[in-house]
């Protein structure tokens, strides 16, 4: 016997089927039905929580910070093959690292080290919880979570692979362009850097005279953001004074 509770639920849910494909079409709400259910298919893959949209109300941010929102599997594996690490050398950095997809998508590949930096303590919580249920399928040792504002983040001088996905703008991006800028200072190296962020937004990354565009990348069935990857221009971080 199915509990009434239960009824209710599949009730529920057909009604926001029958309300999307009302509201998007069927070809629409077919292609955002198989989205969700892949996403949740790969959460369960590695034994972790990381759908749904959390505001940056809930989450008690300023203006500049974005809703916490995972970023979709299939361009998690495009951005980490462009990453390509080297197991001695490669620290990936992942600014507002949220319930800590990117993490362990990232750490499942050679990197020496992943970090994950995260203003909200509550999304950080279930990010360690996410680490330690996925842990045996990890092959990197060393995977950091770090509770703070990415403008206070000095980075360290063995980062070389840095990914944002969409997770703030205006001046708390430009501080933290210029923290990367600073650490590439104190030690200029070979630096890759992956940013996505909506295709309507200016992408001031393109403003960066350390950084060179190397090419956009493809962004599965996402077609409303853009994903670029740069590579860090040495020379100039060697010629330039502090
Ligand atoms: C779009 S989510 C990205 C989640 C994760 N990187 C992923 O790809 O699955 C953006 C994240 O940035 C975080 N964030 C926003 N402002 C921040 C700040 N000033 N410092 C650190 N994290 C911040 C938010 O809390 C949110 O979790």
């Amino acid at each position: 016997m199915i509990p009434t509770f239960g009824l209710e639920i599949v009730a529920r849910k057909l009604g926001n089927l029958a309300a999307n494909i009302r509201r998007l079409g069927p070809r629409e709400a077919w292609r955002l039905y198989r989205y969700r259910l892949s996403e949740r298919y790969d959460d369960w893959r590695l034994g972790i929580r990381t759908t749904g949209l959390v505001t940056p109300r809930e989450l008690g941010h300023d203006a500049h910070c974005q809703p916490y929102e995972a970023i979709h599997y299939r361009c998690l594996d495009v951005i980490m093959d462009y990453f390509d690490p080297s197991p001695e050398l490669d620290v990936l950095l992942d600014y507002g690292s949220g319930m800590g997809r990117a993490v362990i998508v990232a750490a499942m590949r050679p990197f020496k080290r992943v970090i994950g930096v995260e203003l909200s303590s509550t999304l950080n919580q279930i990010a360690l919880d996410n680490i330690s249920r996925a842990r045996s399928k990890l092959v990197c040792p060393d995977v950091q979570i770090v509770t703070i504002d990415a403008t206070q983040y000095h980075v360290p001088t063995e980062v070389t692979s840095v990914f944002l996905f969409n997770p703030f703008n205006g001046p708390v991006l430009e501080a933290v362009q210029q923290q990367i800028r600073d650490s590439l200072r104190q030690k200029p190296r070979p630096l890759r850097l992956v940013y996505m962020h909506p295709a309507h937004q200016v992408n001031t990354f393109d403003q960066c005279d350390w950084l060179q565009r190397d090419r956009q990348l493809p962004t599965a069935d996402w077609d409303d953001v853009k994903m670029v990857g740069y590579q860090a221009v040495v020379e100039r971080m060697r010629a330039s004074t502090p």
